[in-house]
């Protein structure tokens, strides 16, 4: 089995893994030849190791591309059969749809594919939240957000979403996305109302939700059986197009060096979500740096926070961990457990002393 299809399979059971059939379905009927000859779509990684196609996520790029082609309506027939957009799956009419729209939009499906696969999961502002609601409760100041990796900073807006934690509800009850997990251990402790002062975010690659087609990629890279992740996504670009935030295009280590100073009268917070292991060593170290710098300037009139949620390394079983620490007391609380797009948290509670 060559590199490619050793990749499409490992991808494919990932997808099954993480309640995803239908891509599973689709990736492993690539594997397999269904979908036509594919050597020309994956020419890029020839001779490569199947570990490089996993890095440059080469499957993901094949499943956007054939879920943008039903988005844009490039593909009718094909779209006729993706559950997000017709109800129940012909399983024995995909795979013919799906060889078909390939071999007709080639050019298309390459292009799309020559360009990584840009997520951004706005379940996980349902892992953040209750560390903003901490930060905003123990200081009492508004909240001046600040955050890199943010993609195009939907977890930016994350006031402006609806909230169950644990039972408790928070947030807008009339917002186009709600917010729920299964949700282990107790609720968070009840918070006063939260201002959020300002929005400000980077990211190596920024994605414009104001623009339709950058709207459309992001969406297409959703699974197309998770009707709910796609449904929330296109909240939260609705609710960006309408709530203001300074979103630039900068590496992180240049940005937090700018701009991390904390501000008299409300509570400066860096945050990031799943973007810390793609920064190089310097550049991690660049950012560790301006948090400690950020961290000595802090006082009870100017704190400073770092929220987190990043995959766990040291924890075999659990998959991402959201921990806050918060200056001038400089005290790190391991938050949660988390899934990686917020399915389930594992919630530790506030006063749990990071390990
Ligand atoms: C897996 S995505 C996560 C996006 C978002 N935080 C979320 O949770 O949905 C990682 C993001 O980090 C960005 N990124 C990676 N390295 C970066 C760097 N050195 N500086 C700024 N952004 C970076 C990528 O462009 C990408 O948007």
């Amino acid at each position: 089995m060559d590199a490619t299809n050793q990749a499409l399979r490992w991808q494919a059971d990932q997808c099954d893994a993480l309640g995803s059939p239908f891509s599973g379905t689709l990736l492993r009927a690539a594997a397999d030849g269904e979908l036509g000859p594919l050597d020309d779509l994956f020419a890029a990684w020839a001779g490569r190791e199947p570990a490089s196609h996993i890095r440059d996520a080469t499957p993901l790029r094949l499943l956007g591309a054939l879920h943008h082609l039903t988005l844009t309506g490039a593909a009718p027939v094909l779209a006729g059969l993706y559950p997000d957009q017709a109800p129940g799956t012909d399983w024995t009419a995909l795979i013919p749809a799906a060889r078909s729209a390939l071999e007709t939009h080639r050019a298309q499906v390459a292009d799309f594919m020559t360009s990584p696969p840009q997520t951004n999961e706005v379940g996980r502002s349902l892992c953040l939240a209750p560390g903003f609601l901490i930060i905003a409760a123990r200081t009492g100041l508004p909240l001046s957000l600040q955050e890199i990796g943010a993609s195009a900073g939907l977890n930016l807006r994350w006031d402006r979403y609806g909230y169950d934690l644990g039972g408790r509800r928070w947030g807008d009850a009339a917002s186009p996305v709600q917010l729920s997990a299964n949700w282990r251990g107790a609720a968070p402790a009840r918070t006063p109302p939260v201002t959020v002062a300002a929005r400000a975010a980077c990211d190596q690659a920024p994605l414009d939700v104001n623009d339709e087609a950058t709207a459309l990629r992001l969406q297409s890279y959703v699974w197309a059986d998770q009707p709910a992740r796609l449904a929330r996504l296109r909240g939260a670009i609705a609710i960006a197009r309408t709530t203001p935030a300074d979103l630039v295009k900068a590496d992180a280590a240049v940005w937090t060096e700018s701009r991390l100073a904390p501000v008299e009268g409300v509570a400066s917070v860096l945050f990031h979500s799943v973007m810390w292991q793609y920064m190089p060593q310097a550049t991690q170290n660049a950012v560790s740096a301006a948090i400690d710098a950020a961290a000595s300037a802090a006082t009870a009139s100017a704190p400073f926070a770092w929220l987190r949620m990043e995959p766990d390394l040291s924890r075999e079983g659990f998959p991402m961990a959201v921990r806050l620490t918060l200056w001038p007391d400089g005290q790190t609380l391991h938050l949660a457990n988390v899934h990686p797009h917020g399915a389930w948290v594992d919630w530790l509670g506030d006063r749990a002393p990071a390990p």
